[in-house]
């Protein structure tokens, strides 16, 4: 599964999105060390505040799945007409949902954030420094 591969996976994954509100269709595609891909979407809802984003609805499949760890890249593909060009990045939410699959099984992800012109890839650690996350707890 190269960059690209991925990245085209997280855009198909848009194509999916329920968006009415904003009309900002996100996909996220996460890889996982053994080779898997889930993919998710944004789903917005009419009390918009509820809208789930496109990593946390990937993580929550991938989740229900069964898995517990291994994620080693994270994509995260926006419209590109939307936002100046700039890379799409997770929003804190989704750092931190993202954080616990990731700490779970020890990995620190890439995330690539993907726009027009450039793929920009920030390691998860980066983006949630300082996380709290399942050891926290212990
Ligand atoms: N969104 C995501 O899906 N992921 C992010 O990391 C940022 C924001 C969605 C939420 C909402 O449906 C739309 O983008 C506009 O904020």
């Amino acid at each position: 599964m190269t960059d690209a591969d991925l990245i085209n996976a997280a855009r198909a994954a848009a194509e999916s999105s329920y968006s009415p509100y904003s009309q900002y269709a996100v996909g996220s595609a996460l890889l996982f060390a053994d080779g898997s891909v889930v993919t998710g979407t944004n789903i917005e809802n009419a009390s918009y505040g509820l809208a789930l984003c496109a990593e946390t609805v990937a993580v929550a499949k991938a989740m229900d799945g069964g898995v517990r760890g291994g994620l080693v890249k994270v994509v995260v593909v926006g419209p590109h007409e939307r936002g100046g060009g700039a890379p799409i990045t997770p929003c804190g939410r989704c750092r931190q949902v993202l954080n616990e699959l990731a700490q779970l099984g020890g990995t620190d992800p890439e995330v690539l954030c993907v726009a027009p012109d450039e793929v920009r890839t920030v390691r998860l650690s980066a983006l949630l420094p300082h996380a709290f996350g399942p050891g926290s707890l212990d």
